[in-house]
């Protein structure tokens, strides 16, 4: 589970992470953006909420992650970027997770700074086919400008990456999703990574975390 600030890199992270591990890739804002562009019930009630940069209510992207958790390709794990973000949506998370008879392996906290998060949004540009292929005008430009490098699709600026609107969303963040950083410490599953470092040495961190993990699992620590 990727936990962190607007603007840390959890989807650019998650990208990578679901090529190499092979594992479904749940975003939350990308799959709420999916609704609000198909016009689906879920869109219709996430996008005032979206568009001011709060948080959408917990009942409607519970509901929306726990469908998708419960069905066969999720079945050998999965990675998740943006849930949960409340106290509330991590409790509803453990539930489901109990009644699948599954644990949560690591939440991942990419750790940085509220100016290198403002910096990364303002010049954050999206592919308008696939939202998971991100890149920044500076640190990560594209080899044309404008179009993806792996699809060609048209770079657009989110909605939600504008000044007041990334305040809002870095306010939100501190007031809700920060208490789950002891949350998931107190159950010893919380792991930093410094998220200042670049992209490619911050995938190597996460790779070090879960092989570690994955050490103490066999040797049943
Ligand atoms: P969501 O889409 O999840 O937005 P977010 O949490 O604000 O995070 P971002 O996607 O903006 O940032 P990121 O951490 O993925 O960074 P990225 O890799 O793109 O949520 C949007 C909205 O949906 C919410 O406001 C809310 O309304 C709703 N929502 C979603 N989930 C919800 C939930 N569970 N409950 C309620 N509401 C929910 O990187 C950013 C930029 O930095 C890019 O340009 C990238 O190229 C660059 N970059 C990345 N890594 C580095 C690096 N190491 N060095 C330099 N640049 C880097
Ligand atoms: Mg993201």
């Amino acid at each position: 589970m990727l936990l962190g600030p607007p603007g840390s890199g959890k989807g650019t992270q998650g990208e990578r992470l679901q090529e190499d591990f092979r594992l479904p890739y749940y975003a939350t804002g990308d799959i709420l953006r999916a609704a609000v562009k198909e016009g689906t019930d879920v869109g219709k009630q996430a996008k005032e909420f979206m568009d001011r940069g709060d948080l959408v209510p917990d009942e409607v992207i519970i509901g929306v992650i726990a469908e998708r958790l419960q069905g066969e390709e999720a079945s050998d794990g999965f990675i998740l970027d943006g849930f949960p973000r409340t106290v509330p949506q991590a409790e509803a998370l453990d539930t489901k997770m109990t009644e699948l008879g599954r644990e949560l392996t690591a939440a991942i906290l990419i750790d940085v700074t509220e100016d290198e998060v403002v910096h990364r949004l303002g010049g954050r540009r999206t592919c308008e086919k696939n939202p998971s292929h991100i890149y920044h005008v500076e640190f990560d430009p594209p080899k044309e400008e404008g179009a993806c490098d792996i699809d060609g699709g048209k770079l657009i600026v989110r909605d939600d990456d504008k000044p007041d609107v990334i305040k809002n969303r870095l306010a939100q963040y501190r007031e809700k999703t920060e208490p789950l950083i002891d949350y998931y410490d107190d159950r010893g599953i919380l792991n930093r990574v410094n998220g200042a470092q670049s992209p490619d040495e911050v995938e190597e961190s996460i790779h070090g975390i879960l092989a570690t993990v994955r050490r103490e699992e066999e040797e049943g620590m």
